[in-house]
C-alpha cells in the first residue's frame, strides 16, 4: 500500500550545504512510510534535464522552472518530489512555490567558511582563486529563503538531526503518516 498524497519537498542552499545527501537520507525514512519519492538533484538534473545549462542568472532560472515543472508533475501524481538544486534566487523559488501547490522548502544553511573549509569538490578553491567565475555564495548572489518551512544547519546539527527536524515538520503537518506502517 502506498500514501497516496504527493508534494514538493525543496532544498535550497549553497554548495556542499547538504542537500543531496538529506534527500538521499530521507527517502528510505518516507518509503518506510509507503510514500513514493523521487529526488531531482542539481549535479544530476544538469547531465540530464538540464544539459549544455551554464550558471548564468537566467540559465540558472530555467534550471530550476524546469526542476520545478517535472516536481510538480510528480507531485501531483502522489509522489514526494525532493528537489537538491542551489536555487539561489528567491523570486523564482517563490514562483516555483505558486506553481507546484504543495510545497515545503527547506532550507540547508551552512555558513561560507565552512563550506570553503570542507571543499568537498574542490570547487571553492577554484572559485576563490577566480579559476570558476560567478560561483554561488563566492562571486555570485544567493538569496537566502525569509521564511523557509524547515532551516536545517550542517554546522550546528549532525545530519541526523537535520532528517529529524524534516520528519518532524513533516509528520507534525499531516505530511505523512505518524507511524511507520510495515510493508509487504
Ligand atoms: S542552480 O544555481 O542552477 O540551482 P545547481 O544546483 O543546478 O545550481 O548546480 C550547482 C552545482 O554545480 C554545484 O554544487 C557545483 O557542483 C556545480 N557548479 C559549477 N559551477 C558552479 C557555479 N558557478 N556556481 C555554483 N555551482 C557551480
Amino acid at each position: 500500500m502506498s500514501n497516496n498524497s504527493g508534494f514538493v519537498l525543496w532544498f535550497t542552499g549553497l554548495s556542499g550545504s547538504g542537500k543531496s545527501t538529506l534527500t538521499r537520507m530521507l527517502e528510505p525514512e518516507l518509503r518506510k512510510r509507503g510514500c513514493n519519492t523521487e529526488i531531482l538533484d542539481g549535479d544530476e538534473v544538469r547531465e540530464n534535464l538540464s544539459k549544455g545549462l551554464g550558471f548564468s542568472k537566467e540559465d540558472r532560472d530555467t534550471n530550476i522552472l524546469r526542476i520545478g515543472y517535472v516536481a510538480k508533475l510528480l507531485a501531483r501524481n502522489g509522489v514526494i518530489s525532493m528537489t537538491a538544486a542551489i536555487s539561489p534566487y528567491a523570486e523564482i523559488r517563490n514562483q516555483v512555490r505558486t506553481m507546484c501547490g504543495n510545497f515545503v522548502e527547506v532550507y540547508a544553511e551552512c555558513g561560507i567558511d565552512e563550506l570553503c573549509k570542507r571543499d568537498v569538490k574542490g570547487l571553492y578553491a577554484k572559485a576563490l582563486s577566480g579559476e570558476i567565475k560567478n560561483f554561488t555564495g563566492i562571486s555570485d548572489p544567493y538569496e537566502a529563503p525569509e521564511n523557509p518551512e524547515v532551516t536545517v544547519n550542517s554546522e550546528t546539527q549532525t545530519p541526523e538531526e537535520s532528517l529529524a527536524a524534516i520528519m518532524e515538520y513533516l509528520e507534525s503537518n499531516s505530511l505523512i503518516p505518524a507511524v511507520e506502517t510495515a510493508q509487504a
